[in-house]
């Protein structure tokens, strides 16, 4: 059987692209695991061949590495993330275009960035999509919880004060559905939205009633 070159170097890429991800990602809290980065790209690649578009190495490559350089997890001192990204890119055998698409994904894609840039390209917007719907359901959920905990916020503070994982869910979970980009993605973030505001209510219920006192009852 004929060897496939291309195929060979594409599939040799992803694997040292992987090992950079891992690497790089491997002490944040639990909600930016390898796990995280593995649902991204499949998230992503599931929205592509829904919506029958989108180039899959820049969406694979991009999903692997959108959370590289995340300020967050920014020890000072280390080396700038942008520069190690850029370096670690230019020694694969990438396409200039496909290595410029990756950092623009890379620097442009967070929520906190606020809202995205206009013009995008698709792939941009699956990768986006793709990292959205893993901050939703009951996964997002895990994960915000998870993030809670690892900078030490309360899980709900009644007087609203400050930051609470409950806090977080109204300065984004709940924002996220409406900022979908592709039709698929708007499609798959209903369902996990609705299982957002499930959970609400019922942590309201659990918490009302936790907090009667006895005469209430
Ligand atoms: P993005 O990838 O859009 O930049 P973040 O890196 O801010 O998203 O968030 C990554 C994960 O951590 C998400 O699941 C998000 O909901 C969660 N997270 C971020 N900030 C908080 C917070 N203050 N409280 C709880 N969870 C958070
Ligand atoms: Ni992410």
């Amino acid at each position: 059987m004929p060897i496939n070159i291309q195929e060979m170097n594409s599939s040799f890429e992803i694997k040292q692209i992987e090992d950079f991800a891992r690497k790089n990602l491997g002490s944040h809290d639990g909600g930016h695991d390898w796990w995280h980065l593995e649902r991204v790209r499949n998230n992503a690649f599931q929205i592509m061949e829904a919506e029958g578009s989108g180039d899959p190495v820049i969406i694979e490559i991009a999903a692997l590495l959108h959370d590289i350089g995340d300020s967050k997890f920014k020890k000072t001192g280390s080396e700038d993330t942008g520069k190690l990204l850029h370096r670690f890119l230019s020694g694969l055998e990438l396409d200039e275009r496909v290595m410029h698409e990756v950092i623009y994904i890379n620097r442009n894609l967070s929520f906190s960035n606020g809202k995205r840039p206009e013009n995008v390209s698709f792939e941009f917007m699956i990768v986006q999509d793709a990292d959205r719907l893993d901050a939703m359901g009951a996964i997002g959920i895990a994960r915000a919880f998870n993030y809670g905990g690892f900078v030490n916020n309360p899980i709900f503070d009644p007087a609203g004060k400050g930051h609470s994982t409950i806090s977080h869910f109204y300065d984004k979970l709940l924002k996220l559905k409406d900022l979908m980009n592709t039709e698929i993605g708007i499609k798959l973030a209903e369902e996990r939205h609705r299982f957002l505001e499930v959970y609400l209510d019922q942590f309201y219920h659990e918490w009302e009633f936790g907090n009667r006192s006895e005469d209430q009852l």
